[in-house]
């Protein structure tokens, strides 16, 4: 059964490139970004990895922390992040899971028999502090994802927990946002917003960003 927005996510022990990990313990407080991929020593996967701790402080500074997830040995993690860390100019700090009984990648859905029998493929879940799963993508093994994406959809997450808004196709940090349906009364509008908001239809009324 795969996982859906709003379910918990799983909770696992499991070995990893730092040792044995609690992944909720782990956690903590924090956001998280939990992603698999096929093998260790493969192109798109070594681009992924150095990307990732490339963004490291962007990562830091939205209280997130990224774990990733191959079938792999937490031996062969450890040597392949010192290729990642060469190759990439990049200074891993984050753990890699190291699957190997499939435990992890079975409770979260990562391999599609489909696509491969025993490899997993570019799953990708944000788990926000309550372990709740607020976004989910599949990517093909072909296929490395675009992790400044990942840090927009996390942008948004934690604007629109904060206010009655929504953001709009493409939106970026910084850019008009969508004042959502439910608030109709002009007044109780109006004190929400009070940097003002352009109604172009009734259900389409776009404001400011509210938290800059
Ligand atoms: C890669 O990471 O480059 C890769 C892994 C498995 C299949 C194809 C590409």
């Amino acid at each position: 059964m795969s996982l859906r927005l709003g379910d918990t996510a799983p909770d696992f022990e499991q070995d990893s490139s730092i040792g044995r990990i609690r992944f909720h313990d782990w956690l903590g407080d924090s956001w998280g970004v939990l992603f698999s991929h096929p093998a260790d020593f493969t192109p798109v996967c070594t681009t992924e990895l150095g990307l990732t701790a490339k963004l490291a402080s962007e990562f830091e500074r939205h209280n997130v922390k990224t774990v990733t997830l191959s079938v792999d040995s937490a031996q062969s993690h450890v040597e392949w992040i010192r290729d990642i860390n060469e190759t990439q100019s990049a200074n891993v700090g984050f753990p890699i899971i190291a699957d190997g009984d499939r435990k992890v990648s079975q409770l979260y859905d990562m391999i599609h028999p489909n696509a491969s029998d025993t490899f997993t493929v570019r799953s990708l879940f944000v788990i926000d502090p309550k372990k709740k799963v607020r976004l989910t993508i599949t990517y093909p093994a072909s296929t490395g994802r675009n992790f400044d994406e990942v840090l927009r959809v996390i942008d948004s997450l934690q604007l629109t927990d904060h206010y009655q808004v929504a953001t709009p196709g493409n939106w970026k940090h910084g850019d008009d946002v969508a004042i959502v349906p439910s608030p109709k009364d002009e007044d109780v509008i109006r004190r929400k917003f009070p940097k003002g908001y352009r109604a172009l239809r009734p259900y389409l009324r776009m404001t400011p960003q509210p938290d800059r």
